[in-house]
């Protein structure tokens, strides 16, 4: 075992899921019929207590832990363990009722009423007093339990309140980073349209009622809206760790698509990391679009600690809140599964383990249905889960994900991209550009960490930094490190144009713009309409490739790269479209379009060429098999073959492997059923070899 377990009072890959027995404490026979379909499942773990704020303090200063205990104790006794949450995530009608200020004001100025949840002020001393006195109580009651083996803070932290508390907490944030108003009025760019700060009380949020052009402004406020949610979940954590400092804590962030918050921050607080993960498997767009997509997000979330982490929630069939709540078709669950764990995960939980009787999420499937039984599909295929993670735990637990290759995914250059206007309204695409990129790696099982601007490069053979519009932390004096050391590094349109100010760098061919490293600059960005396009030729072997680019479009003046690639009409028709440069001892590669998939595909097959890249396994993989591996505790590979697409797959074999669950061997080929999966360890070389 590589990384020391998430969990180290209960090592073991988890299996289990969101509890709230508070729903149903007017049906006992329904509680006492949980726990022994639970045993069933092969669930070992459950997370308890995540809204139950009204059921332990119905009152003010009135607790009552005697349903809880009583829970926990026949959880134990049943030998399942519990991640006991803080209940802060959402909040009692009292509370609400005489402190006003708990609730969040919205961007217009407007106070919430009561309701919803995950929308508490992060500010309010009261909320924060209310928060500290329940948790206190319940790590002093149940952090040397020997069945809670760590701590769920909170819930899905997310969202902004425009109080007037936040706001005083925002102006003593930007008091603290500028010192002083002229500072703030230049590195916002705010002698504009006569918008100049005369006094600290005149910064207000941003609002689209009121100032929403300053994009410094903007920045500030998401940065300050993850610094404060932090500071909350910090408050959250010492109060539990004071009763005993040796349970891990987390939280469970929403995966790579929630760009509220700053995860990479917010990581360094966390022991574990966790996440909850609701693909839509079987939409029109298929199974292949969704599990690239999924493998992504899982992939940023183990790259968050560089461990492996916990898939906190996921679904055992349907999700309500999607636009269609469609069933997992047979397979599909468990399929889902060994692709998290394929990607680093070391468990499965669910939302939720009983399906609620009434309210919002009746429809939202769960282990046990309204039908209260075993002798459902989903929780056979939910047991059959359970039974592969106990094979999988002995050889797969605690084990490494190395990466050779790190893509730049940055959240604060995407709420730059999204605030910036111009050069493209009808949108820019920094999802889809890191989709694009991360297509080749996927469908080849080359493992890659999907890092931020705070990132150490060193260890990297190849980065690459999509779209990277904002350099900030010093990144161009890392990229220059890391290139003149040998490495490979690729940028695309639409990079290195201002600092963490989102003030644009001045001057030609400079290094803050990172010229000399790429050999050129940027003169001009031309924004397309949808449906324009811009022909690129590029020759390779002898042969002339053709692609499209779209959406933004860069002139560029070469210094000392060679052009590789040249568009092929408009003004610009033979400017460079592909500029590779020599520099140190690696090189640095840069595309000047939005280009499609197959265009970063045959990049990334002529760098992987180059760069002898290490594949999941040495085979031809055909479309829709992905190949994941870990690295087994004596260095052999850990294969995850797994058949999103709708054809079954015969891969023919260079090395031989033993199935896990089966236990056949395969040395020739292998097949695999669509919508299923192998788990394989690699043979060690025979010794005549
Ligand atoms: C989120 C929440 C859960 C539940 C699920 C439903 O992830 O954390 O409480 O509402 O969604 O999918
Ligand atoms: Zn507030």
């Amino acid at each position: 075992m590589k990384h020391t377990p998430l969990t180290p009072k209960f090592p073991q890959m988890l299996h289990g899921g969101d509890y709230n027995p508070e729903q149903w404490k007017d049906y006992p026979e329904i509680l006492e019929r949980d726990i022994e379909l639970m045993k069933e499942a092969h669930i070992n773990c459950v997370s308890l207590g995540i809204f139950s704020w009204a059921d332990i303090e119905p009152e003010e200063d009135l607790f009552n832990l005697e349903w809880l205990d009583n829970t926990i104790e026949r959880l134990w006794k049943a030998g399942i363990h519990v991640i006991l949450a803080t209940p802060s995530g959402a909040r009692p009608h009292w509370l609400a009722d005489k402190y006003q200020e708990v609730l969040r004001v919205a961007e217009d100025g407007t106070r919430n009423f009561f309701g919803g949840r995950e929308n508490h002020c992060y500010t309010s001393p009261v909320y924060r007093e209310r928060v500290k006195i329940i948790d206190e109580l319940l790590a002093e009651h149940y952090a040397n339990h020997p069945a809670v083996i760590a701590w769920h803070i909170s819930n899905e932290f997310n969202g902004e309140c425009h109080c007037e508390l936040c706001k005083k907490a925002f102006r003593e944030f930007l008091q603290d980073k500028y010192g002083s108003l002229e500072q703030l009025n230049h590195d916002w760019w705010a002698h504009f349209w006569s918008h100049t700060y005369t006094n600290w009380e005149q910064v207000q949020p941003p609002s689209s009622k009121g100032e929403d052009s300053i994009q410094g402004l903007v920045l500030d406020w998401k940065r300050f809206v993850t610094k404060q949610t932090i500071d909350f979940m910090k408050s959250e954590i010492e109060t539990v760790k004071s009763a005993n400092s040796e349970i891990p804590v987390t939280t469970n962030f929403m995966g790579m698509y929630f760009d509220g918050l700053d995860y990479f921050q917010m990581a360094k607080e966390l022991d574990i990391i966790a996440w909850d993960s609701y693909p839509m498997w079987h939409a029109p767009w298929g199974n292949i679009a969704v599990a690239q997509c999924e493998s992504l997000s899982h992939d940023m979330m183990r790259s968050l600690k560089k461990s492996p982490f916990l898939l906190m929630e996921c679904t055992p069939s349907t999700t309500n809140w999607h636009s269609v709540s469609k069933q997992k078709r047979p397979g599909m669950h468990v399929l889902s599964i060994v692709n998290a764990v394929a990607h680093g995960a070391d468990s499965s939980m669910y939302f939720q383990i009983r399906q609620s009787r009434g309210s919002a999420e009746k429809f939202h499937s769960a282990v046990i249905s309204h039908a209260g039984t075993n002798n459902t599909r989903t929780f056979k295929e939910v047991t059959e889960v359970g039974e592969l993670l106990q094979k999988l735990t002995h050889f797969v637990y605690g084990t490494d994900s190395p990466a050779e290759v790190a893509i730049v995914f940055d959240v604060q250059n995407k709420w730059a991209i999204d605030a910036s206007k111009g050069p493209r309204n009808d949108g820019i695409d920094y999802f889809g550009e890191i989709q694009r990129v991360y297509h080749y790696f996927w469908k080849n099982g080359i493992t890659t960490d999907i890092v931020d601007e705070t990132a150490d490069f060193s260890g990297y053979k190849l980065v690459i930094a999509p779209m990277l519009y904002m350099f900030r932390d010093d990144i161009q004096k890392k990229f220059r490190e890391f290139v003149s050391a040998g490495g490979t590094l690729v940028t695309t349109v639409f990079s290195g144009v201002v600092n963490q100010n989102d003030l644009c760098f001045l001057g030609e061919d400079t290094e803050e713009k990172l010229s000399d490293v790429m050999g050129m600059w940027v003169e001009e960005i031309d924004g397309l309409y949808d449906g324009d396009k811009n022909r690129t030729s590029w020759y390779i072997d002898r042969t002339r490739l053709f692609y499209d680019m779209t959406q933004l479009c860069e002139v560029i003046r070469p210094t000392t790269c060679d052009v590789v690639a040249t568009f092929e009409k408009d003004y610009y028709k033979g400017c460079p479209a592909i500029t590779k440069n020599a520099f140190g001892e690696g090189f640095a590669w840069h595309v000047a379009g939005c280009a499609p998939e197959a265009l970063f595909d045959e990049l990334f097959r002529q760098l992987d060429e180059k760069l002898q890249l290490e594949r999941a396994m040495d085979a031809e993989i055909p479309n829709g098999v992905s190949v994941t591996w870990r690295q087994s505790d004596d260095g052999r590979k850990i294969v995850f073959v797994q058949n999103f697409s709708d054809c079954d797959a015969l891969i023919p074999l260079k090395a031989s492997y033993t199935d896990m669950v089966t236990g056949n061997k395969f040395g020739e080929a292998l097949p695999v059923e669509k919508q299923k999966f192998r788990i394989l360890l690699e043979n060690p070389p025979k010794n005549d070899e």
